[in-house]
């Protein structure tokens, strides 16, 4: 991942755009000063930017002490998420449109779903699933494509209090089924199909698949998308469209403690298998609509669209309950940006008149392969800014998105956070803070940036500085614990650093103060802005009969930001071939999910170790990157011969 230095030009907003925002430079100045000196009496008044049961009373509690690790916000406080994101709209936007649905056919037609509408629809599934049994506090799995009922399926969680755990469409039977054993679910939610791109993805056969490995009593709702034919086990299977004729239209909000679990998500990190990441109601809520406020600039009657899958955390807060916390109508896409053809995302631009438009760079830098003409032929003048976020966006990939997708006119907001900070952390408030290309400029309110030196764990106190990225402080949408393994919590993001909260990136700050992520500094590999653990396609491949050790690394990637590169040792006896290689990245992908397929599988022989045998990945990554100059010190190595072996047959790919 390089570190776009070279462009330090600035981008101001307009003065038409300032005199309009919420936040100027100034108050941008006044309002983070506040929040960092006095989070106590600043969280207190943001924090009723959303409806309470039962008003809170205390606003912080938290610790990053080693042992002690206790997140908590707003505790003694009562509501109920879904009955923010719907009830407390109806009586002024009842019938304002708060989700606009773009399938993945162009051909089909969109819909709009009003408030009452959402209202309804979460009301008769809430009812749907406790009348499944599920109660306060059981896990719901939900599977599902990009389709209106995979936000009916979140809010009537929520309303009920039940917690949702969202698995990826994409991802295969092996994967789903171990992260509903995982958080022990009740309930498991999908579709007949999903439809993507003009293909289909079998969730409900995946579905049947990972409930082989799952125990009896798990249940299984099934919206119909497609109508295809689909296998039906009686007792099990439960029919949503069929219940939803005769579900009742209102089902009660329950009245949830703040610090009660809104959420699971599971998400990969550098060692073992992913954790499931626990977001909890109260802080998350005021975080994720404050950021959508205020990041995108957000007012009465835009039309947001986030084009992430709600399956990871930017689908979560900036598809879901962000927008709809805030009253927004919140654009949601079941498509891919390159079909029918190259200018999907900016027909769907025009057709509904998006204000506000939030992609990944990997999307921006797919798209900037296909030219200029599909993005001019539509209509951007909606557009006010636009967003990107997932991994460092390189600053060819910035000019294009600014000139040619924004004409010059709109702020860019490059946005850094993670499944971890349950919104935004670094990122421009458009009419605020000037922007460069490839950086995500400042903190957002009550969010506390240092760059520790990774040897020292000393924190640089000069403006310019170069390190690992640790937060001093906590913000109320951080995560509460991993699921079930708190332990697990404390030593993957409080043990390296003391009394920090370390994000695992590498970051430079400039003589601005200006925030640049340099990438991922642990063995968490970035794909086209999705996170995938080496560890966790190293275990896949191991796991195959004729693989007997393999080491994954990240190598630089045109279009995906990072590429997944795999070298694979086979047992004694098995000859390679190439047949033997599609093999194994057709395992993988049913291991995990097509997002974990290995891009380039090289062969070898032998793996660099050190004496005590550990694999020195340094080395492979720099081979995988063709950079042999820079091997670093090798002498600590069992066998540097096999770094030989492994040069020449990386070279002789060409
Ligand atoms: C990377 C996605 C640079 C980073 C919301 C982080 C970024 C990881 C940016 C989290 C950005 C995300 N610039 N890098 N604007 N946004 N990242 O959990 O390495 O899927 O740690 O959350 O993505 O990925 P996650």
């Amino acid at each position: 991942m390089t570190n776009p230095t070279s462009t330090d030009t600035l981008y101001a907003p307009s003065a038409a755009f300032v005199a309009n925002a919420h936040v100027t430079a100034e108050q941008y100045k006044a309002m983070y000063a506040e929040s960092v000196s006095n989070p106590e009496g600043f969280w207190a008044e943001h924090g009723k930017r959303i409806d309470w049961i039962k008003p809170y009373t205390k606003v912080k509690n938290t610790s990053f002490a080693p042992g002690a690790v206790d997140i908590k916000w707003f505790e003694d406080g009562t509501l109920n998420v879904s009955a923010n994101c719907i009830d407390r709209h109806l009586a002024t936007r009842g019938d304002q449109t708060a989700i606009i649905w773009e399938p993945d056919d162009p051909k089909d037609e969109a819909q709009h779903i009003t408030y009452s509408e959402l209202h309804r629809r979460t009301c008769r599934m809430a009812n749907i699933l406790e009348g499944m049994g599920v109660r306060k506090g059981d896990r719901v799995v939900i599977y599902l494509p990009m389709i209106p009922e995979a936000a009916y399926a979140m809010l009537a969680c929520a309303r009920i209090g039940a917690v949702h755990s969202i698995v990826f469409a994409g991802f295969s039977p092996d994967a789903l089924g171990a992260r509903i054993n995982g958080c022990d679910a009740k309930v498991v939610i999908t579709a007949d199909h999903a439809p993507r791109g003009g293909r289909k993805t079998p969730l409900k056969s995946n579905t049947d698949a990972a409930l082989l490995h799952c125990k009896d009593s798990v249940k299984c709702l099934v919206v119909r998308r497609t109508g295809d034919q689909i296998t039906w086990a009686e007792g099990r299977d439960y029919d949503y469209n069929e219940l939803a004729l005769e579900a009742d239209d209102y089902c009660a909000p329950a009245e949830i403690a703040a610090e009660d679990p809104l959420f699971i998500l599971y998400t990969s990190g550098s060692t073992g298998q992913p954790k499931g990441v626990v977001h909890t109601s109260g802080g998350y809520l005021v975080y994720a609509s404050m950021t959508h406020q205020y990041t995108f600039d957000y007012h009465d009657g835009d039309i947001f669209w986030c084009t992430a899958d709600v399956g990871w955390v930017t689908g979560h807060s900036y598809i879901v309950y962000g927008p709809l916390a805030n009253g927004a109508t919140t654009l949601m896409f079941e498509g891919v940006p390159t079909w029918p053809d190259a200018g999907r995302f900016w027909a769907v631009c025009e057709k509904h008149k998006v204000n506000q438009f939030y992609t990944a760079p990997t999307a921006i830098r797919a798209l900037m392969a296909h030219g200029t003409d599909p993005v001019t032929k539509y209509d951007l003048s909606t557009i006010k800014v636009l967003g990107t976020v997932g991994e460092p966006i390189n600053p060819e990939a910035w000019n294009w998105y600014n000139d040619v997708v924004g004409k010059g006119e709109r702020p860019i907001v490059d946005t850094w956070w993670q499944t971890e900070t349950g919104g935004h952390l670094l990122t421009p408030l458009p009419g605020a803070i000037p922007t460069k290309p490839g950086s995500a400029t400042l903190p957002f309110f009550g969010v506390q940036p240092v760059i520790l030196d990774p040897q020292t764990g000393a924190e640089i106190t000069t403006t310019a500085a170069e390190g690992v990225l640790c937060l001093k402080d906590s913000w109320p949408g951080q995560m509460r614990t991993v699921y079930g393994d708190h332990e697990r919590f404390e030593k993957t993001y409080f043990s390296d650093y003391k009394n920090y909260y370390f994000s695992g990136d590498g970051c430079r700050r400039d003589a601005d103060g200006y925030y640049w992520i340099t990438g991922r500094v642990d063995d968490v590999i970035n794909v086209s802005g999705h996170r995938m653990g080496t560890a966790e396609v190293e275990s896949a491949l191991v796991a195959h009969v004729n693989v007997a050790e393999a080491a994954v690394v990240g190598y630089p990637h045109a279009i995906k930001g990072q590429g997944i590169y795999a070298y694979v040792t086979l047992m004694n006896g098995v000859e390679p071939s190439e047949e033997l290689r599609k093999e194994l990245v057709k395992w993988v992908r049913t291991e995990i999910g097509p997002i974990a397929s290995p891009d380039l599988i090289q062969w070898a022989p032998g793996l660099p170790k050190t004496r005590s045998g550990k694999i020195m990945r340094r080395i492979l990554r720099k081979i995988a990157e063709n950079d042999y100059g820079a091997l670093g010190d090798t002498s600590t190595l069992a066998d540097p011969s096999v770094v030989d072996n492994l040069i020449e047959n990386r070279m002789n790919r060409g």
